[in-house]
């Protein structure tokens, strides 16, 4: 099995002919779900005792399996948050998987943790953190917003720890956040048994300084045995796209020794778009923050960079510690498995660095801005279609709008149908309890001509 035979050689030729041409589609197809009975019926039992061979297991992936799957860089992909890998980072994912690099350590990783590391510095500079801040890619978003939190507590209780008190255990600990946080944080805050303020947005959607300062007093005044240790900011809500009062909240978390993470997953890549960086006014003042390369920075799936002001504190949190590890720990290192929850890694962060040195930051600039421009179309288009119902001015790249006249089953068949037919693939979602249907934007191959396409079939 691991022997380099004739039959490896022709494996690796089929699988690198199948790379190539997966990565030359234009346009790509969308593809679509299958039912469990009909994979089963076209797949058929692929685990056996003697195998099917590496030429028909790749068959039936490339004619069942692949079909059976969406593909996320389609250009009318616009649901949740798509994906749009740069050929560079794709091509470089196989390298990284075929250089069996473990991912953890410096000592058995150095030479990528070192890209790695240079590609977190470039996130960390485009937010205006020091040159003293660190962190590490993890798998999703949703492991980031867990670890910065647990970063977060685990200052918290060292704190307290310093006062010789002894804990009260009568007490619970908290995060605030504004109802709008991703879904990631109420899951953070429930694996982690703290309680959740969760805070009423403004009109316009954001979560403001005196809006947080507010209800921190009023769960104050009704919960006095909450101890709230952080507060988790938005920079681009994943329904609207919208960017919380980072400036305001940071000053309201500073005068409470609060811990600010930003959770800006989705839209914290536009710190790189010149025409939204001024919308990030205080990112700069947060303990952490979070931005998705799998999301709006053009890497392939998993790929999450979560930074820290202080890495030191995110190392006291996170390092594991056992007889077998220690030979690790030789003084110099930095670990990338000691900043988040987690151990053996995958080098996830390399196809994003690669493609990051392959074509420059200024093209990435360029990239993002694109998107901006065809969702601002969008929202044009949107605006001018008298059966169509804006939901505010887009803040970045995600557009919702309602169908006038349209009840919740019709928003439905129509996703399906513009998917079954190989048009699109748009879910509806719902603002303030109502139907709507949202655009994310995030594949610079997404065009205005893509946009019209689905605006059209919404027409009847
Ligand atoms: C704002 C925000 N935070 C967190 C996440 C979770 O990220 P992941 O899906 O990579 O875990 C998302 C996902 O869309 C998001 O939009």
């Amino acid at each position: 099995m691991h022997e380099w035979t004739e039959e490896t050689e022709r494996l690796a030729a089929d699988v690198l002919a199948y790379t190539e041409e997966r990565l030359h589609l234009r346009p790509v197809p969308l593809d679509g779900p299958r039912s469990p009975d009909e994979l089963a019926e076209e797949a058929g039992r692929t685990i056996t005792a003697e195998g099917i061979g590496g030429k028909e297991a790749l068959r039936i992936f490339a004619e069942v399996l692949a079909p059976a799957c969406i593909s996320i860089d389609h250009p009318r992909y616009f649901s949740f948050i798509p994906c749009a890998p740069t050929p560079a980072s794709t091509l470089f994912d196989l390298v990284v998987g075929a250089s069996s690099i473990y991912g953890g350590s410096w000592m058995e990783g150095a030479g990528a943790v070192y890209a790695e590391n240079q590609a977190l510095s470039w996130l960390a500079s485009l937010a205006g953190f020091p040159e003293s801040a660190g962190g590490v890619f993890v798998q999703g978003g949703t492991l980031a917003n867990v670890s910065a939190l647990v970063a977060a507590r685990h200052r918290q209780l060292a704190r307290e720890a310093a006062t010789g008190r002894e804990r009260d255990f009568s007490r619970r600990y908290a995060v605030a956040a504004s109802t709008e946080a991703h879904s990631s944080v109420h899951s953070a805050a429930a694996a982690m048994d703290v309680d959740l303020i969760g805070i009423e947005p403004d009109e316009n959607g954001r979560l403001t300084g005196p809006g947080l300062r507010t209800a921190l007093d009023r769960s104050a005044a009704e919960h006095p045995e909450r101890i709230c240790f952080a507060v988790v900011a938005t920079a681009g809500t994943t329904n609207l796209g919208v960017v919380d009062d980072l400036a305001g909240v940071a000053e309201v978390a500073a005068s409470r020794d609060l811990w600010l993470h930003v959770d800006g997953a989705y839209g914290a890549a536009a710190l790189a778009a010149p025409s939204r960086r001024a919308m990030f006014a205080g990112i700069e003042r947060a303990d952490s923050f979070v931005v998705d390369p799998h999301k709006w920075l053009f890497a392939p799936f998993d790929c999450a960079a979560l930074l820290y002001r202080d890495p030191a504190v995110a190392f006291a949190a996170h390092s594991q510690h056992a007889s077998y590890l220690e030979p690790l720990r030789t003084g110099e290192e930095w670990s990338p498995s000691d900043y988040a929850l987690h151990l053996t890694r995958r080098a996830r962060g390399l196809p994003f660095w690669f493609s990051l040195a392959a074509y420059g930051t200024d093209a990435y600039s360029a990239a993002i801005e694109r998107t901006l421009e065809v969702a601002d179309y969008a929202a044009r288009r949107v605006r001018e279609l008298g059966h169509l119902e804006l939901i505010g001015d887009p803040k970045l790249s995600v557009v919702a709008f309602r169908r006038r006249g349209w009840s919740e089953a019709r928003y439905y068949e129509w996703s399906a149908a513009l998917l079954s037919s190989g048009t699109a693939f748009v879910v509806p979602t719902t603002h303030e309890g109502a139907p709507a249907i949202r655009l994310a934007v995030v594949n610079p191959r997404s065009s205005e001509e893509d946009i019209d396409i689905v605006l059209g079939s919404l027409s009847d």
